[in-house]
């Protein structure tokens, strides 16, 4: 389906959960989220209902995200129901990785065709203090798992953190040399309440073509992110821009949050719920949903943070 600028919405973020089992600093607070009462929360048939909705108002590709995905019981369950509805071509999942020892496999035979795998760091003491309670090697351990299971375009995601992690740009660039995988940096959103960084961590993303002279320009593959490629590597590297270069103007996507709120835009206060809703209800939503999506988001830097009245967590990025 259309929306009112034209552009087709065909690709669904849906955030299976807001809990996660790290608490990254941009993301989420120190003490988490509170638990939920578990009716206000999508089912798995709400869940599934809502794929075949978007399916029908024309989505192929959807892409599950949280919180972290992995902690939700049913995930394997979920992602096997969706991807069989028919009109989804793909269902992809965005996940810190950590539990993909366990559930590379599981997924990939339940019909999950990608993964994106949070990695902001190479540096075990700073993963520690970046994720709060993490250990590095978990995440290196469940990228490997993904390789292993055959999981092919892997994208590993790092969040740009001045101070932090600039440092370590060409490190993080050569893993496209050791695994056949794509590495975006990606620039730091200011969300609801900020997190633990202010406008003092904020990096441009231009700063890793300084960084990097010797990276060449790729095609664009109609992501979000600008492409490019260091001599001889096997993956791509990636800029995404949120806040020096929006994409708004080719934006194809809705979101759903784990409380069963249709989000226009991510940065957009204005939600729709579809929680409890039959078919046809549902429908309805998701049409005023799309057709409720704004040309651009607004002004987004730090002195004018997200509207979108909710952490990263809550929304699934
Ligand atoms: P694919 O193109 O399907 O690989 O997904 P993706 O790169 O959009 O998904 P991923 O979940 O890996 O997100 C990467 C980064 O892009 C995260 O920081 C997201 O918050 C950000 N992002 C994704 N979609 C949007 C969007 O519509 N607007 C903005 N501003 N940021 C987005
Ligand atoms: N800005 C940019 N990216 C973020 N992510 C989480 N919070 C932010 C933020 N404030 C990223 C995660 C994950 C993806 C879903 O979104 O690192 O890779
Ligand atoms: Fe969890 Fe991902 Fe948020 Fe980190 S960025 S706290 S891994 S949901």
């Amino acid at each position: 389906m259309r929306d009112a600028f034209g552009r087709e919405i065909n690709y669904l973020r849906i955030s299976v959960t807001e809990l996660c089992n790290l608490r990254c600093r941009y993301c989420m607070p120190a003490d988490g989220v509170c638990k939920r009462e578990h009716d206000e929360m999508l089912t798995e048939e709400e869940i599934v209902l809502a794929v075949q909705t978007a399916a029908e108002l024309g989505v192929t590709k959807l892409r599950i995200t949280g919180g972290e995905p992995l902690v939700k019981k049913n995930i394997v369950s979920i992602c096997g129901k969706a991807a069989q509805v028919p009109g989804i071509r793909e269902v992809c999942i965005t996940t810190n990785g950590t539990l993909l020892p366990q559930l590379a496999v599981p997924l990939r035979e339940a019909g999950v065709a990608r993964l994106n795998i949070s990695l902001d760091t190479l540096d075990a003491e700073k993963f520690r203090y970046i994720t709060r309670l993490g250990e590095l090697e978990q995440a290196l351990g469940g990228i490997e798992a993904a390789l292993a299971a055959g999981f092919e375009k892997i994208k590993l995601n790092a969040v740009l953190i001045g101070g932090f992690n600039d440092d370590e740009i060409p490190q993080l660039a050569e893993l496209t040399r050791r695994w056949p995988v794509d590495l975006r940096f990606i620039e730091m959103m200011p969300m609801y309440d900020g997190g633990d960084f202010s406008e003092g961590s904020f990096i441009s993303s231009d700063v890793v073509l300084q960084k990097l002279p010797e990276l060449t320009e790729e095609p664009r593959d109609g992501g979000v992110a600008r492409l490019y490629r260091l001599p001889g590597a096997q993956g791509r590297i990636g800029l995404i821009s949120p806040l020096s270069a929006h994409f708004c103007g080719e934006c194809n996507r809705i979101r759903l949050t784990a409380d069963g709120r249709l989000k226009p835009c991510l940065h957009g206060r204005e939600e729709f719920s579809i929680k409890g809703l039959d078919a046809a209800g549902m429908r309805a939503q998701f049409e005023k949903a799309i057709l409720a999506k704004p040309a651009w988001h607004g002004e987004l830097n730090y002195a004018h943070r997200s509207r979108s009245g909710r952490n990263m967590n809550r929304i699934g990025g």
